[in-house]
This record gives structure tokens, C-alpha cells and sequence, in this order.
């Protein structure tokens, strides 16, 4: 996994504008979002799902970019004074607070569009169509059906006690949804036949669940400076998690659960699918 996280690494710095080039300011912001710190645990997806179909490495680091921008935008959204209010990501002041809160919002702009920017740009499926379909997953993730809906959800329910479905519903939408895409994508990249893309997309909901709880537990019993972020703001702040709803032995156990289910999805497949596997492990029994 290591040398797919560097190759990641190195796509990343090339596709974003050099920080020297103008308008500067904004350019080094957002490879200061991007870059060094992240887990990329949804480019590693991409590449997991896109080795189970067979896809070629130079077209999913293009797809696990685009995944990765739109999740860094999310990032730096997520941590603004209006909405979650945090100081400290991926180990470092957030980019509201090393720059501004105007040069944030800009950085998330821009990022979003860079990721669809990229996935325009280069040949990442045998047809067109293929290809258009790659895009239209990746905005629907993104968009108030996905993600950003899931973000509204969110904020709205903050103080409030959510049902149990409710909490899974916020979850599916503002984190389940981009990791969903991270695996569709990289499925994509390698023409995988409608079988194939069922049981991952089976998978990828499960991991996706699975990610946003075990995100809940550690902010729960992890620390700051492991988590590279402020631990134990989701008490304070009122948010619904897993955690607060259902106590944390039961939120643990439910990762597990997830866990088993990730991998009774890829139950058929072979040695093709080891990495899905040992993501799900990862997601799962993660300490940061
Ligand atoms: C944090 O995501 C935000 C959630 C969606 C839970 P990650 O835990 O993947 O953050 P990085 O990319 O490793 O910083
Ligand atoms: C973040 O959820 C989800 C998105 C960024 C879309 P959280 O607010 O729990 O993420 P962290 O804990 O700040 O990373
Ligand atoms: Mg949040
Ligand atoms: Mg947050
Ligand atoms: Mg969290």
C-alpha cells in the first residue's frame, strides 16, 4: 500500500497548479490542503477496486485524484468557522487558519473543479459513455444528494437526538457516498461487467458505513495528536454519532459487523480482491 500512497502523492503534486503561478496565494493553499498528511484511504480504494477489475494504474490515479480532491475540499468546508469550527487537520492548523476564511472557501471551489477538471481530461474508459457515466457518479457523490446533502443533514441535526436510521442516513450521505465513488471509479477504470460492479458497490456501501462510525468512535477515545485533528469535539459540540446514539461498546461492535459484511460481499472473488480486503480491515481496526 505504501508505494500506491506514494505514487498518490506524487500524482497529486503534479496535477495541482505549481504554488508559484498566479494566483499564488490561492494556489498554495490548495496544495497545502492536499498534500502530505491525508490516510488517502479512498485513492487506495480506487486502486483496490481497480486491481479486482483489472484496471491499468495510470488511469485510476487520475480517477483516485479527482475522489481525493473533492474529499479535501470537503475537509477544508468542514472545518469552517460556520460550519465545524476546527483548528487542527491532518496534523496542521486547518487552511482557514493558516490563510483565511475567503482563501478556504476559494480553496474548496477550486478543488471540486479541479477534480472534474482532471477526470474531463484524460482517457479513463474504452467508451465515452463509460467515461461520462465516471463523471456523473462522481458529481452525484459530491452533490446535495451525496455528500453536501449529507454535510446539511448534518448541521441540522446537530443538538438534536437522531433514530438510529436517521444516523445512517447522514453517514451513507455526507461520507459513505465519496468512499462509495473512490470504488465505483476504480471498478470503472476496468470496464468491470455489472457482476463485479454489484458486489463492490455492496462492498463499498459497507466500508463507507463502516468509515463514518469507526470516525465517530475515535473522535470519541482517540486523541488529538493521533488523530492529527481535535478529538472529542463531537460531545461538545452536540453532533449525533454513533457513539451518542448508541453508546460506544455498541458502535464498536457494529464496525465489527460491518467489518464481516465487507467481506462476505467479496466472498466469491480471489486473490483479485486482497487489497478490498485488507481495507476493510484497515477501516475497521484503524487507530487514527
Ligand atoms: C475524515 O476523513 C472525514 C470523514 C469523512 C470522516 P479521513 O479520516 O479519510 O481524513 P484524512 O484524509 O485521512 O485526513
Ligand atoms: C466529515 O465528518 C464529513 C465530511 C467532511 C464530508 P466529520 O465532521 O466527522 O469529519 P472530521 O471528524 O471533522 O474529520
Ligand atoms: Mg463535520
Ligand atoms: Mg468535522
Ligand atoms: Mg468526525
Amino acid at each position: 500500500m505504501g508505494g500506491i500512497q506514494a505514487r498518490m502523492e506524487a500524482a497529486l503534486a503534479r496535477f495541482l497548479p505549481a504554488a508559484g503561478i498566479a494566483p499564488a496565494r490561492l494556489h498554495e493553499a490548495m496544495r497545502y490542503a492536499v498534500l502530505e498528511g491525508g490516510k488517502r484511504v479512498r485513492p487506495l480504494l480506487t486502486f483496490a477496486a481497480g486491481e479486482a477489475a483489472g484496471a491499468r494504474p495510470e488511469r485510476l490515479e487520475v480517477a483516485a485524484a479527482a475522489v481525493e480532491l473533492i474529499h479535501a475540499y470537503s475537509l477544508v468546508h468542514d472545518d469552517l468557522p460556520c460550519m465545524d469550527d476546527d483548528v487542527l487537520r491532518r496534523g496542521k492548523p486547518t487552511v482557514h487558519v493558516e490563510y483565511d476564511e475567503a482563501t478556504a472557501l476559494l480553496v474548496g471551489d477550486a478543488l471540486q473543479s479541479l477534480a472534474f477538471q482532471l477526470l474531463a481530461e484524460h482517457a479513463l474508459a474504452d467508451e465515452p459513455a463509460a467515461q461520462l457515466d465516471m463523471l456523473r457518479q462522481l458529481a452525484a457523490a459530491a452533490g446535495s444528494r451525496g455528500m453536501a446533502g449529507g454535510q446539511q443533514i448534518d448541521l441540522e441535526s446537530t443538538g438534536k437526538p437522531l433514530s438510529v436510521p436517521e444516523l445512517e442516513a447522514m453517514h451513507i450521505h455526507k461520507t459513505g457516498a465519496l468512499i462509495r465513488a473512490a470504488v465505483l471509479l476504480g471498478a470503472a477504470c476496468g470496464g468491470a461487467p455489472e457482476a463485479l460492479r454489484t458486489r463492490l458497490d455492496h462492498y463499498a456501501k459497507t466500508v463507507g458505513l463502516a468509515f463514518q462510525v469507526v470516525d465517530d468512535v475515535l473522535d470519541a477515545e482517540a486523541s488529538s495528536a493521533t488523530l492529527g485533528k481535535t478529538a472529542g469535539k463531537d460531545a461538545r459540540q452536540g453532533k449525533p454519532t454513533y457513539v451518542s446514539i448508541m453508546g460506544l461498546a455498541r458502535a464498536r461492535e457494529l464496525a465489527r459487523e460491518l467489518r464481516h459484511n465487507a467481506h462476505q460481499a467479496l466472498a466469491p472473488l480471489g486473490a483479485e480482491a486482497r487489497r478490498l480486503r485488507e481495507l476493510a480491515d484497515f477501516i475497521v481496526l484503524r487507530k487514527f
